[in-house]
């Protein structure tokens, strides 16, 4: 049932999307339906140029022959279709629960305009019950840790601060080569100054929130597709 929401999700997206035109790739198993879907288009013969945010999203986009780019060829993209781990009303994501943030970040930023796909579990009032991603450089690991503690507290954060994959014994590597720390946060209640105060961290790398970034928004729910905009 999920996987179909966000197929129909996916599905809109691909509406939107016209001949020639420049596109990011997002990352996740919502993006994974759109690539698959705009992977049927190619094969039909419509013309498109991508520039996928992750090393997984690029493997599944060669195997569908859709045509590959990168930001220093294409510069300015026209669209991007990504997936989410929360969207609130203004349009403010949590992202990166994939592990793609940073990339998926640089590529929505290069874009004229980002669409979200999502089934309706990820629509929320406040962001911050889904852990808040934060890409990290590793060296210095614990004292980007101690200073994103600190952040934390001054923000009101409920809980506390996972290195992603240490409880399976092997933190997971971004395909940038860095860290993630998931930040139990609970309510984020100033994302804008939260965003600031984060990167003003100097190992911290990128934040998963997407403040500002997202024109609209396809919301699948089981009596249909909304469109947020
Ligand atoms: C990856 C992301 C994904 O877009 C986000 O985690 C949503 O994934 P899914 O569509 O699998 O729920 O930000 O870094």
């Amino acid at each position: 049932m999920s996987e179909d929401l966000k197929r129909h999700a996916a599905a809109k997206a691909v509406e939107d999307v016209r001949p020639g035109m420049r596109l990011g790739l997002g990352t996740g198993s919502t993006a994974r339906h759109f690539v698959d879907l705009l992977g049927a288009k190619v094969a039909a013969g419509f013309e498109v140029i991508c520039v996928p945010t992750s090393e997984v999203t690029a493997r599944q986009a060669l195997g569908l022959n859709i045509p590959l780019s990168d930001l220093e060829t294409l510069g300015q993209l026209d669209l991007t279709v990504d997936g989410a781990d929360e969207i609130d009303h203004d349009f403010n994501l949590i992202k990166g629960g994939g592990g793609a943030l940073l990339r998926e970040k640089i590529v929505a930023a290069a874009s004229a305009s980002m669409i979200v796909i999502a089934d309706s579990t990820k629509l929320v009032e406040t962001l911050g019950r889904f852990p808040l991603p934060i890409e990290v450089n590793r060296f210095g690991l614990a004292a980007t840790r101690h200073a994103v503690e600190a952040v934390m507290a001054a923000h009101g954060a409920e809980d506390g601060l996972k290195l992603r994959g240490a409880d399976a014994g092997e933190p997971f590597v971004t395909d940038g080569g860095h860290l993630i720390l998931d930040a139990f946060f609970g309510r984020i209640s100033q994302p804008e100054a939260l965003s600031r105060d984060l990167l003003d961290i100097p190992g911290v790398v990128q934040h998963g929130l997407f403040l500002n970034m997202c024109s609209k928004a396809y919301v699948a729910a089981p009596d249909g597709v909304k469109t947020l905009i």
